[in-house]
């Protein structure tokens, strides 16, 4: 059933989005009103930004101490925020809601794979939360340590950040999809004392053994002294064995819930406490520890929660299809919604299992009325077919997001009339790992979108564009930065200051934060972003470093060289491409390309997994050794060679081109 009952025609909907294809901007529909007011935000944010998040920050948190500094700006990059106030973000999430009477509210809505449904209510995740609190106490963790988190998308995973949070842990979660030896490296550079994961994950039908494999790496990590296990699918899962658990140092989470103490009152922290890491991928194989505080991160994520989502608490649903192991669920996930007193969706499972309708039936379900997914995910679905939407009631629907990477105008288009039935804004909002918050995005009801662009800036945030040299620029192409500090900002990777200066702060100077991306500002002032300028490789929304992936190929014993770069992707933005060499001179085949394959996912993650590999007796490098990546990519995209005439041999690339061309 459609929202206007009329059945589509295939050719009629691919005519109309074409037709819609000629226009630029898009105004607020007429039906959608907004709730929160927003224009004294904008006034002020203009006028003074620092008094506008310190007001913002009293208005919006609960602080155990009032702070009486709003910005430290004394020994940039290092700024601090709120620095001599306290406050709980578990509190602010939890138990504030609680007192207020709001208990019985519903926190999540979640949806397993297999169909079950339980209801999360506030008052219910306060009580699970106090408790792991107590729990993690009780196996020696305390203030400043680091807890590791990987699990799937279930309820467990909310309460264990928030019972870091409780205590002042630090945590450290690990998107569920990546390969045990990545979290057992996210372990060792992070010292983690304790790791909370589950006995086995469902996705799409199967479970994947998470403990045992999560055990074949971790035996040798000398900060690790505890496993916490959800136990998830339990033996019928596992075949018919519970998850292997090691004495003294593994516990079942039930059993440490059971045997704790039902009340722990929350810790009044200082702002600038840690709050967690989040390892995200940079331009070396080694992830970088971005690193969050308390007071700031919470401000940023509250506060563009309310502005960009415009929610009610009451009455609206909300539902955002990321996981939690992202920096969107982090902050939309969890603590912007929580810290609202939201009701979301948690969903476990893939977009396309049982059916690919299974989204759009959970959305009619649950009635949800803000949707927030990736420009990948719509792709996917409009490969798929609008008749798995069409087969449900999704007028309940007010609003939709996007994030993550550039939407094509196409996708964007059908994500307004086919899903949003053209009564819904899009905000497609830009962000970033460090930012911790929405920085760029469409106010809905407010500001007319043009598809394709996340339009301008939020109140209190400056981001910016320069010229390669630093020079401002108002209209044109060029460089992403922001030019004041802002509270959600990283405030350094872990242990690591140098590589944060370095790599955010050293191209234009200690107080203008080198995003990473390119983008072109319009006539409007509107924030248009091309890309990554590093050697960043964007994968359906998710972040990939080239020289991580290379270091995981070059690892396999056949290999003596690889150089990865992005090719455009219809489907997942950009695709990871591979030039392998081959020891020996050797020509790989498909069973070679079906084992590096392998043995990358074994060491990062599927989604690390080359789309495509092409065979090289050698890679076009400098003079001094360096790879041109630039040139590889021309390659990988059927582009005509460039310059070739600062390589160290001219002929490597004409020998590769022929090659690329006749495979196809
Ligand atoms: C990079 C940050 C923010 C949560 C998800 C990714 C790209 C993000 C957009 C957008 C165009 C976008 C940028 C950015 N990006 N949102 N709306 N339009 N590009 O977080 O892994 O830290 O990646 O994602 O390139 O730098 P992340």
């Amino acid at each position: 059933m459609t929202t206007t009952d009329e059945t589509r025609s295939p050719g009629a909907l691919e005519a109309e989005l074409e037709r819609m294809l000629a226009v630029e901007t898009f105004d607020p529909p007429a039906g959608f009103t907004r709730r929160g007011p927003i224009d004294a935000d904008v006034a002020a944010a203009a006028a003074d930004p620092v008094a506008f998040w310190a007001d913002k920050a009293r208005e919006l948190l609960t602080w155990d101490k009032p702070f009486t500094k709003v910005l430290n700006e004394e020994n940039p990059p290092f700024y601090k925020w709120f620095e001599d106030g306290e406050l709980n973000l578990s509190a602010n999430c939890l138990d504030r809601h609680v007192d207020a009477g709001n208990g019985d509210r519903v926190a999540f809505h979640w949806a397993g794979e297999e169909g079950e449904r339980l209801a999360v209510t506030y008052a219910d995740l306060l009580a699970e939360t106090q408790r792991l609190a107590n729990g993690l106490r009780s196996l020696g963790v305390g203030r400043g340590d680091v807890v590791g988190i990987f699990l799937p998308m279930i309820p467990q995973v909310a309460a264990a950040m928030l019972a870091c949070a409780r205590i002042g842990a630090v945590h450290n979660v690990v998107f569920g999809g990546f390969a045990a030896t990545a979290v057992k490296e996210r372990m060792e550079v992070s010292d983690a004392k304790v790791l909370i994961t589950v006995d086995g994950a469902r996705r799409k039908g199967r479970t994947a053994p998470v403990k045992s494999a999560v055990d074949a790496e971790m035996g040798e990590l000398a900060s690790l002294e505890h496993i916490i296990v959800v136990e998830a699918v339990g033996a019928a899962g596992l075949g018919g064995q519970r998850a292997p658990m090691k004495a003294g140092r593994d516990v079942w989470y039930a059993d440490l819930l059971a045997a704790a103490d039902p009340v722990c009152p929350a810790e009044p922290m200082p702002a600038e406490a840690p709050l967690f890491i989040l390892y995200s991928s940079g331009s070396t194989a080694k992830p970088k520890g971005i690193l969050h505080t308390t007071g700031g991160y919470l401000l940023g994520a509250t506060y563009t929660y309310r502005a960009v989502f415009d929610l009610d608490p009451a009455t609206d649903v909300y539902w955002c299809s990321a996981d939690v192991g992202w920096i969107t669920g982090h902050s939309y996930i969890v603590y912007g919604p929580l810290a609202n007193g939201a009701t979301s969706v948690m969903y476990e499972g893939a977009p396309d299992y049982p059916d690919y309708d299974v989204w759009w039936k959970l959305i009619d379900e649950y009635k949800v009325t803000v949707f927030y997914t990736a420009p990948t995910a719509i792709r996917a679905c409009i490969k798929w077919g609008a008749e798995y939407p069409d087969r449900h009631d999704l007028s309940s629907l007010r609003l939709l997001g996007t994030v993550g990477e550039p939407i094509n105008p196409k996708a964007w288009l059908w994500y307004h009339k086919v899903i949003g039935g053209e009564r819904c804004p899009i905000v497609d909002t830009w962000w970033q790992t460090e930012t911790g918050a929405i920085m760029i995005s469409p106010i809905p009801g407010v500001t007319s979108t043009k598809p394709g662009s996340a339009t301008r800036p939020l109140p209190g945030y400056s981001p910016a564009l320069v010229t390669e040299d630093g020079q401002p620029l108002s209209e044109g192409v060029g460089v992403l930065v922001v030019t004041k500090p802002w509270p959600s900002m990283l405030r350094t990777l872990y242990k690591d200051d140098e590589r944060f200066v370095e790599t955010y702060f050293s191209r234009f100077g200690p107080t203008t934060y080198l995003v990473g991306d390119a983008a072109r500002l319009d006539a409007d002032g509107y924030f248009w972003i091309i890309g990554r300028i590093d050697d960043v490789i964007n994968v359906s929304g998710h972040r990939l470093s080239t020289a991580e992936v290379e270091s995981a190929i070059v690892a396999h014993e056949a290999v003596a060289e690889a150089a990865v770069v992005a090719q455009a992707d219809e489907q997942t933005g950009q695709a990871i491409v591979a030039f392998v060499t081959l020891s020996g001179g050797r020509i790989g085949d498909d069973a070679t390309v079906a084992e590096l394959r392998e043995h990358v996912a074994a060491r990062i993650g599927k989604l690390a997994r080359p789309k495509r590999i092409i065979w090289a007796d050698d890679l076009p490098k400098t003079r001094s050794g360096k790879i041109m990546r630039r040139l590889l990519r021309d390659v990988a995209e059927g582009r005509a060679l460039g310059d070739v005439t600062t390589l160290r041999d001219p002929a490597v690339m004409a020998a590769l081109a022929t090659k690329v061309a006749e495979a196809g």
